[in-house]
């Protein structure tokens, strides 16, 4: 089977990079046609140089990085530098990049590449606020049925918020953007807190990282160091929970996976639950399905995908 045609809309962000690296070591599962930077966990000129970052870590540097929208569409920026540091890629000490950004905004790449590539070949894969995705079906209605699928990483149901109490920070920091996405009629396969939960990166796991003694293994390791001080501490859990890269993951073995194909809607009207995704897990409405919702994952296998993916770099 060919290698998957996709773009990745993110805000690095610690496990947005295990998810670009992942993503970047898998050559035979996916073809990585651009990054799209978005503000997120922090501020856009910091996830626009944090992509380009990662890439020069991977070695992978003919890969082209946009800078996209620095604010979601009617809200203001509510960013995450509690959980990643104010660089946002708090933990490894990397060198600033030399790639340049791309010419352009990352809206129409995502926009022009939809148009040029063959209709269904392309998979949008978004790691954060979904404000770069919604402004490009804003702007051109035509792409939505030229999408093969987005695969994304938000929202959560029986882990609840993490944010708020109901909402997960990519759904609550654009939560209008995630509405046109969700009423899109795209096929979306959600990753929610649900399953990202269940990916803890263990000590023994961070290990199987830094063992493999390379700049992406340490890197990644010292990353999760960081990263999951904020996550043990408020869940007491045995590790970070590495929510990104489940979506690339899911893109080489969706096998790893399971989920139920369900109603989610976006809530944007009230200020107590704003973000929140109300997720028909039980199916107690008539409203039409319109996305897979991940609620599990074979944690083992997860991470001896990463581990070996992690040491071709
Ligand atoms: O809630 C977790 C999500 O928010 C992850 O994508 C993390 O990188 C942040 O963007
Ligand atoms: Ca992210």
């Amino acid at each position: 089977m060919p290698a998957q045609k996709i773009i990745i809309d993110t805000d690095p962000g610690q496990d947005d990079a295990v998810a670009i690296l992942l993503a970047l070591a898998s050559p035979e599962d996916v073809e990585v046609l651009g990054l799209t930077a978005v503000a997120g966990n922090v501020p856009l000129d910091l996830t626009a140089k944090n992509a380009r970052i990662i890439c020069e870590l991977a070695g992978k540097v003919d890969v082209p990085v946009y800078a996209g929208c620095d604010r979601p569409l009617g809200r203001d920026l509510v960013t995450a530098e509690h959980v990643h540091g104010k660089t946002g890629l708090d933990g490894p000490d990397l060198p600033d990049p030399t790639m340049p950004l791309a010419d352009g905004h990352a809206v129409d790449f995502i926009i022009d590449t939809l148009r040029s590539e063959p209709a269904g070949t392309v998979t949008l894969c978004p790691l954060g606020p979904l404000t770069n995705i919604a402004t490009a079906l804003q702007n051109a209605p035509d792409i939505a049925e030229r999408v093969q699928q987005i695969v994304l990483m938000g929202g959560a149901y029986f882990e609840v918020g993490n944010i708020t109490p109901a909402a997960e920070f990519n759904i609550y920091v654009d939560p209008e953007a995630a509405d046109i996405v969700f009423k899109s009629g795209i096929e979306i396969v959600v990753m929610p807190l649900d399953v990202t939960h269940k990916a803890l990166v263990t000590q023994s796991r961070n290990d199987a990282f830094r063992n493999l003694g390379t700049p992406a293994g340490i890197a990644v390791a010292q990353m999760t160091d960081f990263f999951e001080r904020f996550d043990k501490e408020k869940y007491g859990s045995s590790g970070a929970p590495l929510h990104d890269p489940c979506v690339t993951a899911y893109l080489i073995k969706p096998e790893l996976f399971s989920g139920r194909h369900i109603n989610v809607e976006i809530e944007t009207g009230s200020t107590l639950t704003l973000g929140m995704t109300v997720a028909d897990w039980w199916r107690v409405t008539d409203r039409p399905a319109n996305a897979l919702f991940i609620g599990d994952l074979d944690a083992d296998g997860f991470f001896d995908l990463l581990t070996e993916r992690l040491a071709r770099l």
